[in-house]
């Protein structure tokens, strides 16, 4: 008990009450109270993108996003995408590219090209390394991730320009 009142939170179209100090983490939240596990601690400093999580549909830093903070807004997590049987085009293409080596920094990846083909279903390679470029990856499986975003966009009927 926090001796707080509970914070209520919308987690991929369901609401949670949770019984934790509005300061909280969403990060920490999501992994030691809700079991959603999708979203990762890097360096829990908002520099790696590890924790990207969406908020009303953009990308946040889930590791310096305190709950107390959110309010009734719609949080996606990587859960939240797709499921084995019925996985998001970016998750299908992720596998198809087989872009990841350790994995860690792949689903802030995805989240992050989640709301970039949203918000641009038409898009060059440029754009998707531009857009990437806070997200980072100790594998060196940045040529492999961009490729599976930019097959991503087709499967999603979008066109896809080159590196300008
Ligand atoms: S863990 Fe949040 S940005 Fe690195
Ligand atoms: S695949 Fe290992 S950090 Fe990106």
């Amino acid at each position: 008990m926090t001796g707080a009142a509970p914070v209520t939170l919308v987690v991929n179209g369901t609401s949670h009450e949770v019984d934790c100090n509005p300061d909280t983490p969403l990060l920490y939240v999501l992994r030691n109270d809700l079991a959603l596990n999708g979203a990762k601690f890097g360096c829990g400093l908002a520099q790696c993108g590890a924790c990207t999580v969406l908020i009303d549909g953009k990308p946040v830093r889930s590791c310096v996003t305190p709950i107390g903070s959110l309010g009734s807004a719609e949080i996606t997590t990587i859960e939240g995408l797709g499921t084995p049987e019925k996985p998001h085009p970016l998750q299908k293409a992720f596998i198809n590219e087989q872009a990841a080596q350790c994995g860690y920094c792949i689903n802030g990846m995805i989240m992050s090209a989640k709301e970039l083909l949203e918000r641009k279903p038409n898009i060059t390679e440029g754009e998707v390394r531009e857009a990437l470029a806070g997200n980072l990856c100790r594998c060196g499986t940045h040529n492999r991730i961009v490729g599976a975003v930019l097959r991503a966009a087709r499967d999603m009927g979008g066109t896809v320009g080159g590196r300008t």
